[in-house]
Parts: structure tokens; sequence; C-alpha cells
């Protein structure tokens, strides 16, 4: 091993979600510094950040002073004081802000320290809402399969995939049921957009029948989804969501962790979709992960009927956090970022495109700066990889060869969210460095 850092990691460190073998063959790089859109690793090698710190949450890219400036004075006058009882002012105002920017007809937000806990935080929410007004305790959440919203337990009990840790962790959260989700790539129904009239969005129907429309809370959903990559909805598949919600008084919660604050080109993605939310719940971008920080907002008519909202977090409404959260905004709408991702993301998918001439790569597919190639061994009958050849791990490592930072999501995708401080040049250089990549790994797996 040839890092101290990285035999220390070994020895006292829990990486989170990793395997330590790859640590052991040392590759895990490990990162010291961030300059605008690059980091670079201890042995001074340089990446372009494709994916934004590798879990999405910078939108603003890596060393902007206004953002350190914003902590530091914040820390200097009112480090902390707790949420409850009392108020500081950073969460107020930054409580206003969001209203001025939220979709549909959000106004009032609580804040917590993560996307997890903003899903945890909805799913109390929605609970609470029920309980106060239907005097109904209604407490079944449905989600997706494939739908990502997190690690702590309420967030894993609706989460559709990652079986080895759903089945490591039971019993998990009772009352969860499971929507098939609209991955037109590979439907689960077998059919096709649009002949197959949104037949995924009516399941909802009757699994909210099956499961009891009395006690369903709600309906939870990520507007493009992660788990198997960037998957943007077909049209119209949110307007019957919404219907359907409404049929039977069951919430929608609209999880918008990694979309939210520009990342589809829009300052929400619900906005692409006229989705009104009923809960959003957000984080990464909201500071561009400078410090943590997750939201969950929620419209007037269910603040109004919650007069004490039961819930308490040490540090639930942070000032620092907020006050860092104040800044990163003002640089997202002060350099124009959510129009930027949308102008760069149009350009990168088309790069994108060009490159299902690859026999590997099925389709390309995505929404602003969020998006995804599919990986396939067999392109005709989009026949996956097995998983024994780790196609997305060998091509993740043949990004970083040339200078990327590039994401395997799922079995079969290989995904890209950069900061949305990201430029042309930028982004052909990102192109150029994936081709090259998929040629080495075609080529080492004789493709
Ligand atoms: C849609 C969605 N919801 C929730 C979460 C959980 O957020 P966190 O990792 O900040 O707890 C994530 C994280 O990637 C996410 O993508």
């Amino acid at each position: 091993m040839a890092s101290k850092n990285l035999e220390d990691a070994l020895n006292y460190l829990f990486l989170h979600n990793t395997v330590k073998k790859d640590i052991q063959e040392g590759n895990v790089p490990v990162i010291v510094r961030g300059e605008g859109n690059y980091i670079y690793d201890e042995e001074g090698n340089r990446y372009l950040d494709l994916m934004a710190g590798n879990t999405r949450p910078n939108a603003i890219g890596y060393g902007r002073e206004e953002v350190a400036r914003a902590m530091y004075d914040q820390a200097m006058k009112m480090h902390y004081f707790t949420p409850a009882f009392f108020i500081t002012t950073p969460a107020v105002e930054l409580a206003k802000k969001l209203a001025s920017l939220y979709p549909g007809e959000l106004t009032t937000t609580c804040f917590v320290c993560d996307g997890s806990e903003a899903v945890e935080t909805a799913f109390k929410m929605a609970k609470q809402y029920h309980y106060l007004t239907n005097k109904q305790r209604r407490f079944k959440i449905i989600s997706r399969q494939n739908a990502y919203h997190g690690q702590t337990m309420g967030a894993l009990s609706a989460l559709g995939f990652l079986n080895p840790m759903r089945n490591v962790m039971a019993p998990l959260v009772p009352g969860h049921a499971f929507l098939i989700p609209p991955y037109c790539y590979r439907c689960p129904l077998n059919l096709t957009y649009p002949a197959c009239d949104l037949a995924c969005a009516d399941a909802l129907d009757s699994l909210i029948q099956f499961e009891g429309p009395d006690l369903v809370a709600a309906f939870i959903a990520e507007t493009v989804m992660q788990g198997v990559g960037a998957l943007p909805p077909p049209d119209g598949y949110f307007d019957r969501i919404r219907q359907i919600c409404d049929k039977y008084g069951v919430l929608l919660i609209i999880d918008e962790v990694i979309v939210g604050f520009g990342r589809t080109g829009k300052m929400f993605a619900s906005e692409h979709y006229n989705i009104k939310p009923d809960i959003l719940t957000m984080a990464k971008q909201l500071t561009s992960g400078y410090v943590p920080l997750g939201a969950t907002a929620t419209t007037r008519k269910i603040a109004d009927n919650i007069p004490t909202f039961l819930h308490l977090h040490t540090y639930g409404n942070h000032p620092v956090c907020c006050a860092a959260a104040l800044a990163n905004l003002e640089i997202i709408e002060k350099e124009k970022l959510v129009a930027n991702a949308a102008e760069m993301g149009k350009y990168f998918l088309e790069g994108l495109m060009d490159l299902t001439r690859h026999s590997t790569v099925g389709e390309a597919r995505g929404l602003g700066l969020w998006c995804a190639i599919e990986i396939v061994k067999d392109k005709k009958n989009r026949i996956p990889f097995p998983a024994k050849e780790n196609i997305l791990f060998h091509l993740a490592l043949a990004g970083r060869a040339h200078g990327v930072i590039i994401r395997g999501m799922g079995n079969n995708a290989l995904e890209f969210s950069p900061p949305l401080t990201i430029t042309r040049k930028e982004l052909d250089e990102g192109l150029k460095a994936i081709d090259q990549a998929l040629y080495d790994v075609e080529k080492k797996l004789g493709y």
C-alpha cells in the first residue's frame, strides 16, 4: 500500500459503502484539495470532477471563499443555539428565501442535517398531518422499486434496491410498499411508451387500494430517479400520479435531494413537470456540500394544521449551515448557474448521445446536468453485463486514469453530474476522457 493515509484509513476509519480490498489495492484515492471544478489527490493527480463530489452536492465548485467567509462570520457571531423554543436568524432568513423559490404552493420549511433526515422528516410530517386533521392513523408509505431515499431506518425502508443492505438491516420499518418504476429502457411491464398509456403510473391506484386507502399516508418519488442512473419520467407521468394521490387523500412527497437547486436546468425539477408537491425534500446543493444541511418543506395548509411539529434534532436549523446555504444560493443566482445547467446539460447530453456509437452504450439520457449512459453487453437485446464482470467499477477506474471522476450507478449505468459551474471546454475534456475510458475497458474485456 503506497500511502500512509490509506494504511491509517484501513486501520482507523470506516469508509462508507467501500470494499476494504479496494483500499488495500490502492484503488481509493486520497483527495486533498479542490479548486474550481477540479480535485487533486495526495500524489498531485488532477481530476475533472464530473460527479460534483461523487454524491453530487457540489453546485458551485471548490474553494468558494464567499461561502467560507459566511460560515466564519456566522460562527463568530452565534455558532449554535437550539432549534426548539428559540429562533436563530439565518434559519428564518433561509426559510423565507426558499419560500420565494419553491415550486407549487410550498411555504414552510424544517431544516435538518442531510437528505435521509429530510426524508424521515417528510414521513413524520405526513403522519402528523393525517393524525391531526383526519384523526386517522395513516402510517403506510409507498415508494418505488429502484428508488433511493437515504440510509436512516425510515428512509432505508423506502429504498427500492440495494437488497443486501435491506436484508442485513431487516427488520425495517413496517408499512412500506413499492410501485414499479417508469424505467422505459427496461419496462417492468414489457410495454412501450406512449402506447403503454402510463400503465406504470396507473398501477399506483391498485396498489393504494390493495394497501388500504385509509392507511396510506404518502407516496414518495424522486422527480428524476437515481437508482438506475439519472432517469427522467415519461411525459404525463406525474400528472397521473398527482390525480391518483388526490383521489385517495394520499400526500405526494417529492424528493429533490439531488435535483433541487438547479441540477436539471430549473431551480427545482418539479418545474419541468408542473408538479405541485404536498411535501418536498432537499439537501446536497442547498449548501453545495460546504456543510451538511437538509430541508423538508410543506404547504401552508399542512403547516397550519400542525400546531406543534413533534420533531427535535440538536442540529436542526443550524445557524452556520443556514448561513452557508444563503451564501451558496446567492452564488447560484448571481452566476446564473441554473441557466448554465440547462445550456451545458443540453450540450453534454448531445456529446453522450454520440457515445452510443460504442458497442457497449445502449442509450444516453438525462435532464440538465444529470445524465447517464446505459452500459450493455448485447446492445440489440439490451442485455446487461453479468455482475461478476464489474464493468462499472472498471469504467470508473479507467475514467480516473484519463483524469475524470465518473461513477457507476445501479447495475447498468454510468452516471455524470458535474458542478453547475462547468464550462463547455471542461465538458469537451470530460467527454473525450469518457470515450477513451470506454475504449480501454472494451479492449480489456475483448469487445
Ligand atoms: C433522492 C435522494 N434522497 C435522499 C438521499 C439521502 O441523502 P443523504 O445521503 O444526504 O442522507 C439521497 C442521497 O443520495 C438521494 O439521492
